[in-house]
């Protein structure tokens, strides 16, 4: 009888080893698991380039024809005007030379006024009052093959003061205002 307990026992032990063994198997291979798929969506991430998605500094804005003379225009969501003066036309920043705020054209005053501090530029961009220590810069404007204009931001003028700020010599003229 003691040999039959014995004997019961020991495979009772043995089957708990077993459950014991298979179940340490179990969670190494499932440890091993998640940290390959951790590894793998860790470097996955990190291959993928990190794209910023920012617009182009260089852009079209219409043809002459549609800035008649006389008008100060907004183009939306580039921070610059086009103006068309009587001796041609011209780019201009709209972002204050103090502190970066964007100014505000009035039109009834013909001047740009910055909502920030109060900063006053004339209608060619130089700083007429208030704490702006220089003229609003002036992106490059060109003709493009297609007639229409196209501004580079990324191409700055910055005048020193009103004397530059009223050189008309890099204004354009373009020859042909038309769309066809
Ligand atoms: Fe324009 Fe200060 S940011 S006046």
């Amino acid at each position: 009888m003691a040999e039959v307990r014995e004997a019961v026992a020991k495979r009772e032990g043995a089957d708990v080893s077993r459950r014991g063994f298979l179940g340490w198997m179990l969670a190494a291979w499932s440890s091993i698991l998640i940290f390959t798929a951790w590894v793998i969506g860790w470097s996955g991430q990190f291959m993928r380039p990190r794209l910023i998605y920012e617009l182009s500094p260089r852009f079209k804005a219409g043809f002459p024809d549609d800035y008649p003379l006389g008008t100060v225009s907004l183009i939306p969501g580039r921070r610059v005007w086009i103006v068309h003066y009587q001796e041609g036309f011209q780019a201009i920043q709209a972002i204050c030379t103090h502190l970066g705020c964007q100014p505000n054209w009035i039109e009834a005053e013909g001047i740009f006024r910055c909502p920030c501090h109060g900063s006053t530029f004339d209608r060619y961009g130089a700083n007429i009052g208030g704490p702006a220590p220089y003229p609003l810069r002036r992106p490059a404007l060109e003709v493009a093959p297609d007639g229409r204009f196209a501004v580079d931001m990324s191409r700055l003028k910055a005048p020193k003061n009103l004397a530059e700020a009223h050189d008309t010599s890099l204004f354009i003229q373009p020859e042909s205002t038309s769309k066809g």
